[in-house]
């Protein structure tokens, strides 16, 4: 059993979405989490830049007595989580776009995936819809500029509307029937996408299933919070706590600047 908390880091506020999908299965679970925001989005940068913000990232969560740090940024998993796990002693959860689920349940054996282009270039990504998917038409889109306009708090603009139409313009004509969310920002979509999309198109989101992980992996190394006392949760961000707090939508969730 440990008291000590799980940390969280995202390059912005988009790992939020995980947040609370950790915050409801593990409630009595402190938490700290950590939005890179200052260096959204990792999306486009390349393997060794995104490798050191996650080190930097994961070494603060690490000083303040993290017991297992969650890796809330698909772009961040997939470049930088093997080096982690290899170099630090706790647990680390990636997370990683749904690509399996959706290949196995499509029924018109076309699926689409909206991820950065860090992701969809990596070679885990790669590996993992080769495995999965390879007999599936798989249409790949980079969200090009998704990540920007969220973090700077431009969710339901009408320059987000246009983006959105255009990224999912090749997907409705293949006649997908599942869009994967690969990057932890895009949960906040899924309003807006539903509307954009034919009704029979369902979306799938990585948030539950990090959070079954979580509580897995904490409980494999013994390290649940024993007690029934009400979390405690930081949250902290270089960039504007004030669209962050937006995003979390909850008054007890209070967003310190921090300079990391
Ligand atoms: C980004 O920072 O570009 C997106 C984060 C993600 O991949 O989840």
């Amino acid at each position: 059993m440990s008291k000590q908390p799980i940390g969280i880091f995202d390059s912005g506020v988009g790992g939020t979405s995980i947040w609370k999908a950790i915050n409801t299965l593990l409630p009595n679970e402190d938490t700290i989490y950590l939005a890179d925001s200052a260096n959204a989005p990792y999306g486009p940068k390349g393997k060794e830049i995104i490798t050191n913000l996650s080190i930097k990232n994961t070494e603060l969560l690490i000083s303040k007595g993290c017991k297992l740090i969650v890796v809330a940024c698909n772009t961040a998993t997939t470049n930088s989580i093997d080096y982690l796990r290899d170099t630090y002693n706790i647990p680390f959860i990636g997370i990683e776009p749904a690509i399996k689920p959706a290949a196995l349940q499509t029924k018109n054996n076309a699926v689409g995936i909206l991820a950065t282009k860090g992701t969809l270039s990596s070679a885990l990504f790669s590996k993992t819809s080769g495995r999965f998917a390879s007999n599936v038409n798989v249409i790949e889109q980079v969200g090009e500029g998704i990540v920007e306009l969220i973090e700077n708090g431009k969710l339901q603009s009408e320059e987000m509307k246009t983006l959105l139409k255009t990224y999912l313009k090749p997907m409705i004509d293949a006649n997908i029937d599942y869009l994967v969310l690969g990057c932890t920002h895009y949960p906040y979509l899924i309003s807006l996408l539903t509307k954009l999309l034919p009704s029979h198109v369902k979306i799938i989101d990585s948030g539950e299933a990090v959070a079954r992980q979580t509580k897995a992996i904490l409980k494999k190394n013994d390290l649940l919070n024993g007690e029934s006392s009400n979390s405690k949760n930081q949250f902290y961000t270089n960039g504007d706590p004030e669209i962050m707090q937006s995003l979390l939508n909850s008054s007890s969730a209070v967003v310190e600047y921090l300079d990391f």
